[in-house]
This record gives structure tokens, C-alpha cells and sequence, in this order.
């Protein structure tokens, strides 16, 4: 499937076929798919957790305002900004820039800078925006890939983050945007249409806002 047909067929799916096993192999094959997104300067501020056991599955459904997806799905995604990951990944992505010819060894403590100016400290809004935006990124190419694999997505933000952080050992620092539901639609189900969009014009313009 070509990259428009993906984006055109994408839809978020709210009855997916339960009991469907989904292989870890499917799951690190769209992973390392996705993870081909670009970030800001390289850094790849996130974490997921992967649920596909279907005990935890439950737990995450109660977190998720009883959204039956959440278990029904074959696997659930908790897509994890990680504001404070800059600090340890940045060394090996500048040193991997450094190795690949893109920049030169001197640089490296320009970059090293710049990324702190741009991005702020560890515990700042500016560097909370940073890991999620990030992040959200990936999300969107988890969704497009997972249609371009043959498998049916659902974002969702409708949870309680606490009570996801907490039951899945996610540590108070990182945020989660959202959770990528991930598996196949319901046997005799179809589609509504495509929702609402905005149009253009309601939108764009051109050269100044
Ligand atoms: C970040 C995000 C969070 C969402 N959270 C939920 C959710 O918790 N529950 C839900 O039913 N739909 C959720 N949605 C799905 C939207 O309602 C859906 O994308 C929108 O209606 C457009 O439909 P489409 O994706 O099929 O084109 C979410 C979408 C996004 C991008």
C-alpha cells in the first residue's frame, strides 16, 4: 500500500475483532517503522509500553473511562513523552552525527548548547512541549504504518493518566499524550463516513495568518 492510499484509509476504529494475538515480531516490525519519524535535532524524546496481555488490557480499560477498545483492541500502545531523556541521549546522537560526516567534532558543544536554549531544562513547559510534540509524531506515523501493515488504530486521550502511570510503572516526570489502540476491525462492521473536516479555507491561508 502506497503512503496516500494509508493516509486516505486510516480511520480510528472503534470496534475492534477481540481476541485477536497480535505477534510481538508485527509489533516491533510497525515500531521500527514508525520510528523512522523525525524529531527535533534527532533526540527521540519518548518511551512506549506495549499492553497485549489481556489481564492488563482490563486495567487499562478502567484507566480509560471503560473504553471498551482499550481491552477489546489486540494490542494498546501507551505512547510516552520523556521530557528528561535529552539530557542521556544527546551525547550519541550528536557523536552519531559526528561518526556519518554530518558535522564536524568542534560542533559538538554548539549543538550541546543550542539544544539547551531551544529546548529549556528538564523541568520546564518549553521542554515538556518539546518531548510531546515529539512524540505525537511518532504517533501519527504509528498510525499510518499500522494501515500500510493491513492493521486498524485508534488514538485516544480519553484516560486518566495517573491511573495508567501508576498501574504501568511509568514514572511522574514523563506524560502521556495519548495511547494508540492497534489491531483489526470487527467482523461485520462498517464504517460510518469519514467525520467532519474542516475546509481549506477554514484553515490556510497564505504569507501571513
Ligand atoms: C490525540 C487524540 C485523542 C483521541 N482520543 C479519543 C478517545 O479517547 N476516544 C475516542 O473515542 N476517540 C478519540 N480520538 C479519535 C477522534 O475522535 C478521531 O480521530 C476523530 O473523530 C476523527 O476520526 P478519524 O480518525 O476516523 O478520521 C482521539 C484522537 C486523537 C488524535
Amino acid at each position: 500500500m502506497d503512503v496516500l492510499q494509508a493516509i486516505t484509509e486510516r480511520r480510528s476504529i472503534n470496534f475492534f475483532e477481540p481476541g485477536i494475538e497480535l505477534a510481538d515480531e508485527k509489533i516491533k516490525e510497525l515500531i521500527e517503522l514508525a520510528k523512522l519519524a523525525p524529531s527535533s535535532m534527532n533526540l527521540q524524546p519518548w518511551r512506549i509500553v506495549v499492553v497485549k496481555d489481556s489481564e492488563r488490557k482490563k486495567v487499562l480499560r478502567k484507566c480509560a473511562f471503560d473504553q471498551p477498545k482499550a481491552e477489546e483492541a489486540s494490542a494498546v500502545l501507551i505512547m510516552i513523552a520523556d521530557p528528561g531523556s535529552l539530557e542521556g541521549s544527546i551525547g550519541t546522537v550528536l557523536q552519531s552525527w559526528v561518526d556519518l560526516g554530518y558535522m564536524k567534532p568542534e560542533m559538538v558543544a554548539t549543538y550541546k548548547g543550542m539544544a539547551g536554549s531551544l529546548y529549556g531544562t528538564a523541568d520546564s513547559l518549553r521542554r515538556k512541549f518539546f518531548a510531546v510534540k515529539n512524540t505525537s509524531i511518532l504517533a501519527m506515523n504509528i498510525m499510518i504504518a499500522a494501515r500500510g501493515l493491513g492493521l486498524q488504530t485508534h488514538p485516544m486521550d480519553g484516560f486518566d493518566e495517573d491511573c495508567i502511570k501508576k498501574e504501568f510503572n511509568i514514572p511522574p516526570d514523563k506524560i502521556i499524550p495519548m495511547l494508540i489502540t492497534v489491531g483489526y476491525l470487527r467482523s461485520g462492521i462498517t464504517l460510518l463516513p469519514r467525520a467532519y473536516r474542516k475546509s481549506f479555507e477554514d484553515f490556510v491561508t497564505f504569507n501571513s495568518f
